[in-house]
């Protein structure tokens, strides 16, 4: 199998690249524009390897695309890139509407004429938007976005299913829930925190941090994405959660213990625009058609990367660079 990965130096992506260089005799092909949050670093360990190939590119370049695919001939493209953070989609649409819509376009099209013989689009529950306990959501309920990263997520999972439905093309679309685990960006709430926490910064929490997500560690979401890759029927959908849904104080709590710090660092700050209160999502029908599971529990799982962030301070302090100070500095400036 050769695997053309996009995105692969983020930080699902190139969890995904190193579980198939250390667990398949795979070669892999990472297409990565190496925008802020793409980090060659998160690939250390696997570099190396002579069935691993990194191209630097931008998958709106269509030539580009192109002719990587006539050239290599992929026996699969697992799409991951995305401009992936809602906060920035929100201080900034564009870049959103770029890569996840025109960059998914460019690879489907791609895709279709050089008749690569399966195409996993990764997307999100965010696709669903909010939804009232109980309510869980199947693959088959209405999309309802709210904000422009997960509209443009919703439009690239139509785009992709209509290459199916048009061309025949053999598309898979998984939907997951929130990940964490190491090598996370520390923009997203479980990384931000964790690194805040360990330098004794205050820990901003959006409105009154009730807002439900159900977080899935990493790894569980590389494996589910194996499986849908080698199992998952061409034009399906396939929900993946980690089973394990919390209002996102009590994660900042735990975490919080788990690190040995004050719960007095919790600072409650303005909300986010059209905030969603609630996601939940089934993955039985992913359970049922491969016999995936989550396996990670959730405070085994925390633990393992405060205790990551903890020894990779240097990575931390090496992502946060200028770019970042600025985007921080927008982002928090006005929410106290
Ligand atoms: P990330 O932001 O950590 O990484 C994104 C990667 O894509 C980076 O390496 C970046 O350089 C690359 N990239 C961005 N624009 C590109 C372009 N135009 N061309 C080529 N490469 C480009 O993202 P992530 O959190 O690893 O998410 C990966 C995928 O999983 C995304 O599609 C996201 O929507 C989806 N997803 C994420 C989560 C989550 O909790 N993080 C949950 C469900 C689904
Ligand atoms: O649900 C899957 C989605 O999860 C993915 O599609 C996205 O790529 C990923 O970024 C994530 O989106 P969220 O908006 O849920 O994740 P984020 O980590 O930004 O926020 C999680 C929750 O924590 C959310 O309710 C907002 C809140 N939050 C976040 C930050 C960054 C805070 O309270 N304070 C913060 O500083």
């Amino acid at each position: 199998m050769k695997i053309l990965v996009t995105g692969g130096a983020g930080f699902i992506g190139s969890a995904f690249v190193r579980l198939l260089i250390g667990e398949t005799d795979w070669r892999v092909i990472n297409l990565d524009k190496l925008t802020y949050a793409g980090n060659l670093e998160n690939l250390a360990e696997i570099e190396s390897s002579d069935r691993y190939c990194f191209v630097h590119g931008d998958i709106c370049d269509a030539p580009l695309v192109n002719s990587l695919l006539a050239g290599e001939r992929p026996d699969a493209i697992v799409h991951f890139a995305a401009e992936s953070h809602v906060d920035r989609s929100i201080l900034s649409p564009e870049p959103v509407i770029q890569t996840n819509l025109r960059g998914t376009f460019t690879l489907l099209e791609a895709g279709r004429v050089h008749q690569t013989p399966r195409f996993v689009h990764v997307s999100t529950d965010e696709v669903y938007g909010s939804l009232n306990a109980p309510l869980e959501a199947t693959e088959d309920f209405p999309l309802n976005p709210s904000s422009p990263y997960s509209a443009s997520k919703a439009g690239s999972d139509l785009l992709a299913r209509s290459y199916f439905v048009t061309f025949k093309m053999p598309v898979a679309i998984t939907r997951a829930s929130n990940n964490y685990g190491p090598y996370q960006f520390p923009e997203k709430l479980i990384p931000l925190m964790i690194a805040n926490a360990l330098e004794g910064r205050n820990l901003p929490v959006y409105g009154d941090g009730q807002q439900i997500r159900d977080w899935l560690y990493v790894d569980d979401h590389c494996r589910a994405i194996r499986a849908v890759l080698e199992k998952g029927g061409e034009g399906e959908i396939y929900n993946i959660g980690g089973n394990r849904s919390l209002p996102n104080l009590d994660v900042v709590r735990k975490l919080l213990a788990l690190a040995g710090k004050s719960e007095n660092l919790i600072e409650y700050v303005k909300d986010r625009p059209g905030h969603d209160r609630r996601y939940a999502l089934s993955s039985e029908k992913l359970m049922r058609e491969t016999g995936w599971k989550p396996a990670m529990d959730f405070e085994t799982g925390l633990s393992r990367t405060i205790e990551w962030y903890r020894r990779h301070a240097s990575w931390v302090e090496r992502v946060r660079s200028g770019e970042y100070r600025a985007y921080y500095e927008k982002n928090y400036a006005n929410r106290a």
